[in-house]
């Protein structure tokens, strides 16, 4: 199969979800030829111009390879998962979803002569007894099915780019926070303080006041994945990055808030199955290779994200007539 011409499309997995909304937007922005995909419909705000959009089920090999054939991409953002808190209630969809659509995905971009695939894994490869700052090398014992099947897809997408001259590449997220609503993550419970408290005034976060996990504000994880994807690859030393922005205390993410909406009440009832999974992830991560290989530096930190971000959430809850947040963000 020939490579594909130079003006070909980039491709976006699980255009739907939390990332590929602001991915997408990014993309037309920058003037990139851009082609959506997902099981869910286009959501109705999502305002992004004339992005094609099509119903693609990544578990469905066919499909995906018809779709692949179709559009003739020249990179894919694979982003189609189910998050950690979510995965836990169907461990054996999201195995489908998340393992075998990656596997589905890759084998698509091999066929049809797709030059990249750009992976998203996250901080949920890693698993207990991890050193307070979390290097990208360190032994990755993940305790959900979301984790299991992310190792599994770095590992085979750096299978892939050895194996068959396929550019893999990917990040490992933090906890994302942005002005959508999130599916079914661990990390929920910072945006919760957000969106819950301009929503209802209040929040009970599912944590304990002294969780600290990675995070980062959606423009810099954008810019990030987006970046690593433009760089010379003779630049890059490895197929997946850890990146980093800030990591505060869940009590300190709520003191955040609250300089900025002193009303809002944000306790704690901490769901001990959500809790092990956060006790289980880094503390803090080691994003060193990344800002060497290709220059990732994130702008924003925590008071920055709450300053900018407020006024997003005001619109977003103005604008839509979600259902309350626990439900969305439970198990
Ligand atoms: N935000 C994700 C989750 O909580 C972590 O990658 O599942």
């Amino acid at each position: 199969m020939p490579p594909v011409d130079a003006n070909a499309p980039t491709l976006v997995t699980g255009a739907a979800g939390q990332v590929g909304q602001d991915l997408l937007r990014h993309l037309v922005g920058r003037g990139i030829p851009v082609v959506a995909c997902d099981l869910r419909p286009e959501p109705p705000a999502a305002d992004l111009g004339h992005v094609p959009w099509h119903a693609v089920d990544v578990t469905d090999a066919e499909a995906v390879e018809a779709f692949v054939a179709k559009v003739r991409p020249r990179r894919i953002f694979h982003l189609a998962a189910i998050l950690s808190a979510r995965g836990e209630a169907n461990p054996q969809r999201t195995y489908t979803v998340n393992q075998t659509g990656t596997y589905n995905v890759l084998e698509a971009a091999r066929r049809h002569g797709v030059e990249q695939v750009v992976f998203t894994s996250t901080i949920a490869v890693f698993g207990p007894g991890l050193p307070e700052v979390v290097g990208d090398d360190v032994p990755l014992h993940p305790t959900t099915m979301y984790g299991v099947t992310k190792v599994a897809g770095e590992l085979l997408g750096a299978y892939y780019d050895r194996r068959y001259g396929l550019d893999f590449r990917g990040v490992r997220f933090p906890g994302l926070i942005s002005a959508s609503l999130p599916g079914g993550g661990t990390s929920d419970y910072a945006l919760f303080m957000y969106y819950d408290g301009i929503r209802v005034g209040h929040y009970t976060a599912f944590c304990r006041p002294d969780t600290k996990i990675p995070l980062m504000y959606m423009p810099d994880a954008i810019r990030g994945l987006v970046d690593l994807a433009l760089a010379p690859k003779e630049r890059l030393t490895r197929n997946v990055y850890n990146i980093a922005a800030f990591s505060p205390r869940a009590d300190e993410i709520a003191a955040s808030v609250r300089r900025l909406l002193p009303d809002v009440r944000i306790d704690f009832a901490p769901d001990p199955q959500r809790q092990a999974i956060l006790d289980s992830w880094p503390r803090v991560l080691d994003d060193t290779a990344a800002r060497r290989d290709w220059g990732f530096a994130p702008a924003f930190d925590l008071d920055g994200m709450t300053r900018d971000l407020v006024p997003k959430i005001r619109a977003l809850v103005a604008a839509t007539n979600e259902p309350a947040a626990a439900d969305v963000a439970a198990p």
